[in-house]
């Protein structure tokens, strides 16, 4: 059975691996994309993700365009973190493929209205759109199977500003009116918070690449390094594979940087895999809201594990996984993915 997944994403590096992730994934089926302003404009994530399904000689699978702005202040955008176009040094060839008629909040509203108790839906960027569709429909927290969110960081340092994660620092407001409706979901249907205390530990090194390429029978299998020049671009055999390396070592410039190490923190394709198999993450239920007052601490994400606030919880945050595991899941399905779509060339008979 192959589980049916609205992808609400701001590609995005991560969200590239995400949408590759859940494209590969033959328990996978995405019955719609969902095009988020975050890392860059709604338009580009849009164009990013057709191109993606380009590459991946991908079905038409709809892709939706969102707001242009978060639901109450104006856009920030964070190309020096994921590359002018928001796919790293990536240059994916612009792809033909239409958009959907229909706006982001209206797919999420139309999908989940037409299989009530289905979709599994995953935001791996800002929540503005599906603050919006809830607005449309209140009662998206129980037409959603679950809901798999990435952002939010809890008992851990922003990314953003000390305290902030960057999806909800994006569009704070929409974040709070998403948990806050979620409250309304069963237990057994609380959406499940893929925060950075997690998606933190989730880090991609070079030899992740080798073991793709390898994986793919792409070649060459190229070890990426920190003194390779920004122009450099792959050379790898399987577009695939190619276009990953290009995206993923802007990625890693970017948090070496900063300090971090030559490495990217998978983010949003760990909170693919959680959405479609919850077992991969120990998960602690909690009440969380999202502070938008604060003069330092304005779309902090606050869980309440013990019941302080006399509300019932409306989150399962994540608190633990193997990050091997996951690796081991990625780099297995897209690699297996990349050479059933681009098979290798018939080795030249010596
Ligand atoms: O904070 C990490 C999140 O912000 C990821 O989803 C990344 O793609 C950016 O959108
Ligand atoms: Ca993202």
């Amino acid at each position: 059975m192959r589980q049916k997944i609205i992808a609400d994403v701001d590609t995005g590096i991560d969200d590239s691996l995400a949408l590759l992730y859940l494209l590969a994934s033959p328990d996978a089926e995405i019955a719609g994309i969902a095009a988020t302003a975050g890392n860059v404009p709604a338009a580009q994530v849009a164009a990013n993700n057709l191109a993606w399904l380009d590459v991946c000689r991908a079905p038409d699978i709809e892709v939706a365009l969102g707001a242009a702005e978060p639901i109450a202040i104006p856009l920030r955008t964070t190309e020096d973190t994921h590359g002018p176009h928001g796919v790293g040094y990536a240059e994916l060839p612009r792809s033909v493929r239409r958009l959907s008629r229909r706006t982001a909040a209206h797919l999420w509203v139309d999908l989940a209205r037409a299989h009530p108790g289905e979709i599994v839906g995953l935001c791996t960027g800002p929540l503005t759109n599906l603050a919006l569709a809830l607005r449309i429909e209140p009662e998206l927290p129980v037409l959603l199977h679950r809901l798999v969110i990435m952002g939010g960081a809890f008992n851990h340092p922003g990314n953003t500003t000390p305290t902030t994660e960057w999806n909800v620092h994006v569009d704070p407001e929409a974040a709070k009116e998403v948990f806050d409706a979620f409250a309304a979901a069963p237990p057994q249907r609380r959406p499940i918070v893929c925060a950075l205390d997690v998606t933190e530990t989730i880090e991609m090194r070079a030899e992740h690449l080798v073991r793709l390429a390898t994986r793919a029978n792409s070649y060459p299998v190229e070890l990426v390094t920190e003194t390779d020049p920004p122009e450099a671009r792959s050379a790898a055999s399987n577009p695939i594979v190619r276009y990953v390396t290009d995206a993923v070592r802007f990625y890693f410039d970017f948090h070496r940087s900063y300090g971090q190490g030559y490495l990217a923190h998978m983010h949003d394709p760990f909170a693919a895999a959680v959405a479609l198999d919850p077992t991969l993450a120990r998960t602690r239920a909690a009440t969380v809201d999202v502070e938008l007052a604060g003069t330092l601490t304005r779309a902090t994400t606050v869980a309440d594990w013990a019941g302080m606030w006399g509300r019932e919880p409306n989150a399962d945050i994540v608190i633990g996984t193997d990050p091997d595991v996951f690796f081991d899941r990625l780099i297995s399905r897209v690699g297996d993915f990349a050479r059933t779509v681009h098979p290798p060339a018939a080795q030249k008979l010596r």
